[in-house]
């Protein structure tokens, strides 16, 4: 078998990310997470980019000495296109482009709605692989998705979200709690000790595979506004329950959905990616439905379920299997169909 070193570069949102890949083993994979979004309780694109610029160098450098390896050994070099913040896509483009050039070595496109997908096939002992044809979920701040997986670069979508991502409904609820953000960990603490069913929100009417999230949001809003004009402490005095009723109804959501799309499809082999796949909630209901229905879940490690360049290293080293390279002319791409 070939021995290939693949350089790969994540920057669509908020976390500059480097990997190094020895065929389909993870090396070194580096995340500087930016912390300045804090304060502002979400994304800001223009600092997001900036930020970026700042990491990208020690982050690339950092992959390299973690791995052991001299930029030397790379055999190409694999960037997040699309889809993301424009601003925070170029930076990584435009670093891969101009390593790639000056090494003389291919580069190499990646989707990042792909990479989630792929980040499964990664090689780990402690994960299975889930076979083709598989349903995959991917589920984190960006992004809700169901996809059909017939092989590696035969994907279908299914259903999405029409407005938030289901993160976003965790940290935006969080946020009307006046939870710091990113609120959806806090949410999940706080769930578990509290009563799913204190309180009823109603769980969007959407048809098919598809979700929304922006309904709940404002339902809550409404929600939390009538309970503190009646009593101002109504919050603190309910943390628990409320979390723990908001986190229900996202999960029922969830839950319906994937039983919708294993209907629809006869396929119960399901794998699960995003930053909402750390939620407690939804790996008990997992666990359950394979007990249960008999499905075969699979959830990789926590650190490629997050945004990741490792993900996007597995998908470059498919592809260089394949010979897919790209050209210099490549260029980011806010809106990527996967
Ligand atoms: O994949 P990710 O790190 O970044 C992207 O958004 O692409 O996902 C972050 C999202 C945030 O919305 C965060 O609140 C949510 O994942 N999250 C959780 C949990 N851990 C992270 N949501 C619910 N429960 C959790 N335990
Ligand atoms: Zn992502």
């Amino acid at each position: 078998a070939e021995k290939k070193y693949i350089l790969a570069i994540e920057s669509s949102c908020d976390d500059t990310s480097a990997a190094i890949l020895f065929n389909d083993k993870v090396l070194s994979n580096v995340v500087a997470s930016q912390e300045i979004h804090e304060q502002y309780g979400g994304v800001v694109p223009e600092l997001a980019s900036r930020a970026h610029q700042q990491n990208i160098v020690p982050v690339v450098h950092q992959a390299l000495a973690m791995a052991n390896i001299d930029k030397k050994q790379l055999s190409a070099i694999a960037f997040t296109r699309g889809p993301g913040l424009l601003g925070s896509l170029l930076v990584g483009t435009s670093f891969a482009k101009s390593m790639a050039l000056g090494l003389n070595i291919p580069l190499i496109e990646v989707n990042h709605m792909q990479a989630h997908i792929l980040a499964h096939f990664i090689a780990d002992e402690n994960s299975a692989r889930p076979n083709f044809p598989f349903l995959a979920m991917t589920i984190s701040g960006g992004h809700t998705q169901i996809v059909l997986v017939k092989g590696y670069f035969d994907l279908e979508i299914l259903g999405e979200t029409l407005d938030d991502a289901v993160g976003e409904a965790f940290d935006k609820s969080a946020k009307l709690l006046g939870l710091p953000y990113p609120g959806g960990p806090l949410i999940d603490k706080y769930a578990q000790q509290g009563n799913p069913n204190a309180f009823d929100f109603p769980k969007p009417k959407v048809d098919g595979l598809n979700f929304s999230f922006s309904g709940l949001k404002t339902s809550i809003l409404y929600f939390v506004q009538r309970e503190t004009q009646k009593n101002d402490s109504f919050i603190k005095e309910n943390l628990y329950d409320i979390c723990a009723s908001i986190q229900h109804t996202i999960l029922e959501i969830l839950m319906e959905k994937l039983a919708m799309a294993v209907k629809q499809t006869g396929i119960i082999q399901i794998a699960i990616g995003g930053g909402v796949a750390a939620n407690s909630g939804i790996r008990a209901r997992l666990k359950e439905a394979e007990e249960n229905l008999g499905w075969k879940t699979f959830i990789p490690k926590f650190e490629y379920c997050t945004d990741n360049a490792a993900m996007i290293g597995i998908v470059g080293y498919l592809k260089y299997i394949e010979g897919d390279f790209s050209n210099q002319a490549i260029a980011a791409k806010a809106r990527y169909a996967i």
